[in-house]
C-alpha cells in the first residue's frame, strides 16, 4: 500500500517557487535577500473575503490591518480590488499611509495603545474612527477634543493565537478594556454627550480554528448588548479585529470564510434580529489572511557549516525576516526549482546576524541543499518587510511586486548611505 504524504499540497505560490529561471532572473537583477509577492494573489485573497462577507452579511467593512504590510504598492492593489477596502492603522505612520494611498477616512479605524497626545490628536483631526485602548486615553484626547464617535477595545478576558506570544487579549496582555470595567469606560464619553459609538475586540492573531470566531462573535454581542441596554446606546459597528489564519504549515487546512460568515451572521441574528440592514456594521481587520501567503524572501545560501549542529547560512537572517526570532514563528523553506524534493536532513537555517538567536528555522527537515542554491522562505508578506531592521548595519533589501509574472520594483533596496543619510555627518566638517 502506498501511504499519500500530504506535503507541500496547496501553496498557492508553489508554481512560482518550481520556476528555477523565473527566480534565478529575479535574484541576478534585484539580488538576494528579497521580498518577492505576487499581485494575483493579493487580489485573490481579498475579493474571496469580500464575497464571503457579501453571501451573508448586508453592512460590513474589511479594514486592512496595515500593520502587516504597508508597501502603498501593496496597499494599493488591495484597494483597487474592492474598492470598499478601509484600513486599520495603529500609528501616525500607518494612518498617513492610509491617505496617501486614498483609503477615505471614514473607511478607517485606528486602534493605538499607550497613545500619546500629539498620536490622538493626529488620529482626532484626521477624521477616522477611534478607537481607545483605556479610559486614560480618553482622558487624553477629552482635553484636545471630542469626536462625534468612539469605541473602546474590549479585553474579554481570554483571547487565543497560534502560539502565546501572539495572543493579545486576556489577563496577561497588556491590550484593551478589561470586561469588568467596559460599561464604566463608555459611561464617561455618554455622559460627555457623544452620541455615537463602536465596539472593537482583538483576542490574538494566526487563528485557524472556525469555532473560536464564532464564540468570540458571541462574548462580543453579549458585552455589547449589556452596554446598549446599561447605558441606552445602540452601536454602530462591531468590530472583531484581525487574527484569520492562514496555513502556515503543509498539513493545516486554510479557513472556510464562506461558513464562516455564514454562522457569524447567524449569531448576529440571535442579537440583532433578523433584519440584516438594522445590524449594527461588522468590521474585520485582516492582515495576515490577506497578505501572509502573497509574499516570500528569496535567499541565497551562503555557507554550510557542520558544527555540534547543521547549519544552513543564507544571505537572509533575523533582520530580514523576524518573525522566527521574535517568537519561535515556524515558515515553510522550499528549494527554488525544487521544492516538492524530499527532504534529508536536520539543519538550522540562520543568517549572517551576530546574535545566537538568529534562526529562520531550527531543527529543520530540509532537502539536499547547496552553496549557491536559492530558497524561499514562505509567507513572508505580512509582518516580514514591515517587522525588518537595520541591525549589524545591514541595508534592507528590495521589494518586487509580480504583475502577471512582469516585475515591479517597488522599493529599492537600502545602500550604507541611506543607512547613515540622516546623521548628517560629515568628517571633513566636524570640529
Ligand atoms: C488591533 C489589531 N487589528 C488587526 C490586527 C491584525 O491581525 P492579523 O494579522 O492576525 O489579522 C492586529 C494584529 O496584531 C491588531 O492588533
Amino acid at each position: 500500500m502506498t501511504v499519500k504524504v500530504n506535503r507541500h499540497k496547496n501553496h498557492p505560490l508553489l508554481p512560482l517557487i518550481s520556476d528555477k529561471e523565473q527566480l534565478e532572473s529575479l535574484a541576478e537583477k534585484f539580488g538576494t535577500p528579497l521580498y518577492v509577492y505576487q499581485a494575483e494573489r493579493l487580489q485573490e485573497n481579498i475579493k474571496r473575503l469580500d464575497s464571503a462577507l457579501k453571501q451573508s452579511i448586508e453592512n460590513y467593512r474589511i479594514c486592512y490591518a496595515l500593520k502587516a504590510n504597508t508597501n502603498p504598492h501593496i496597499v494599493s492593489t488591495l484597494f483597487q480590488s474592492v474598492p470598499s477596502m478601509g484600513a486599520d492603522c495603529s500609528s501616525p505612520g500607518e494612518l498617513y499611509i492610509a491617505q496617501k494611498v486614498g483609503i477615505p477616512p471614514d473607511a478607517c479605524i485606528y486602534t493605538g495603545n499607550y497613545e500619546s497626545s500629539t498620536e490622538l490628536e493626529t488620529a482626532l483631526n484626521s477624521g477616522v474612527h477611534l478607537n481607545l485602548d483605556d479610559i486614560t486615553s480618553y482622558k487624553r484626547l477629552k482635553k484636545i477634543g471630542l469626536p462625534k464617535e468612539l469605541s473602546f477595545r474590549l479585553n474579554p478576558g481570554f483571547g487565543e493565537g497560534r502560539f502565546p506570544a501572539i495572543v493579545t487579549a486576556g489577563h496577561d496582555a497588556k491590550f484593551g478594556v478589561p470586561r469588568e470595567k467596559i460599561i464604566d469606560a463608555y459611561r464617561h464619553p455618554a455622559e460627555d454627550g457623544i452620541k455615537q459609538f463602536g465596539l472593537q475586540c482583538m483576542t490574538g492573531s494566526g487563528n485557524l480554528k472556525f469555532d473560536y470566531f464564532v464564540q468570540l462573535l458571541k462574548t462580543i454581542l453579549e458585552i455589547a448588548s449589556s452596554i446598549e441596554r446599561e447605558l441606552s446606546l445602540q452601536f454602530n459597528y462591531i468590530s472583531m479585529g484581525g487574527g484569520l489564519g492562514i496555513p502556515y504549515k503543509e498539513e493545516e487546512e486554510p479557513l472556510n470564510v464562506h461558513e464562516l460568515f455564514k454562522e457569524i451572521s447567524e449569531v448576529f441574528v440571535r442579537y440583532y434580529g433578523n433584519t440584516n440592514s438594522e445590524w449594527p456594521t461588522l468590521i474585520i481587520e485582516p492582515g495576515k489572511y490577506l497578505v501572509a501567503d502573497t509574499g516570500f524572501v528569496l535567499s541565497r545560501v551562503v555557507g554550510l557549516k557542520e558544527s555540534y549542529k547543521n547549519f544552513v547560512g543564507l544571505d537572509a537572517g533575523m533582520n530580514t525576516l523576524l518573525r522566527p526570532a521574535l517568537y519561535n514563528a515556524y515558515h515553510r523553506i522550499y528549494k527554488v526549482g525544487d521544492p516538492l524534493l524530499s527532504p534529508t536532513h536536520t539543519v538550522d537555517v540562520t543568517g549572517g546576524i551576530c546574535e545566537n538567536t538568529d534562526r529562520l528555522a531550527t531543527d529543520r527537515l530540509l532537502p539536499e541543499i547547496s552553496e549557491g542554491d536559492l530558497v524561499a522562505i514562505m509567507d513572508a508578506g505580512a509582518y516580514g518587510f514591515v517587522m525588518s531592521n537595520q541591525y549589524n548595519t545591514r541595508p534592507r533589501p528590495a521589494e518586487v511586486l509580480l504583475i502577471n509574472g512582469a516585475p515591479k520594483l517597488i522599493r529599492q533596496s537600502e545602500s550604507l548611505d541611506d543607512i547613515f543619510r540622516l546623521c548628517n555627518w560629515d568628517r571633513d566638517t566636524e570640529a
